[in-house]
């Protein structure tokens, strides 16, 4: 699956987004080792807190459904209808991202124009993991 076609999915999931709050919908498609896509988007709550954002429910997902190694996320992201340049992973995303994969994992940002890719090491430098409880 190209970077392209794994955006794609990001912004098809992004239309469930359910953010009345902050009108911020953001969509994320997260690639299996399998080869299975698993598709989210961020849900708000009217306490706020609860929300849960649109990489950890793809996340959620496939863990629950008995997949847990990972090649590659699309996240797309933008208020309303519009879609951002770019829009990063948030640092609890970043934390979920590395439980389950390595440090290259690829982390796909921008839209169908401008995709820019960074590895998980990249974004999350002398993280703290499970080795760390060994
Ligand atoms: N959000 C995501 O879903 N993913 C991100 O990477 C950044 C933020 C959501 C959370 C909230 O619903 C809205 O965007 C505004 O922060």
């Amino acid at each position: 699956m190209t970077d392209r076609a794994l955006m794609e999915r990001a912004i098809e999931a992004r239309k469930m987004s359910y953010s009345p709050y902050s009108g911020f919908k953001v969509g994320a498609a997260l690639l299996g080792k399998s080869g299975k896509v698993y598709t989210g988007c961020n849900v708000e709550n009217a306490a706020y807190t609860p929300t849960n954002c649109a990489e950890r429910t793809a996340f959620f997902k496939a863990v629950s459904e008995g997949e847990r190694e990972f090649v590659s996320i699309a996240i797309v992201g933008g208020r309303y209808e519009s879609i951002a340049d770019f829009c990063a992973p948030c640092g609890i995303c970043r934390q979920v991202m590395a439980e389950f994969c390595d440090k290259n994992f690829r982390i796909i940002m921008g839209n169908l124009d401008n995709i820019q890719v960074s590895t998980l090491e990249e974004l999350l430098p002398l993280s703290f993991g499970k080795n760390d409880l060994e």
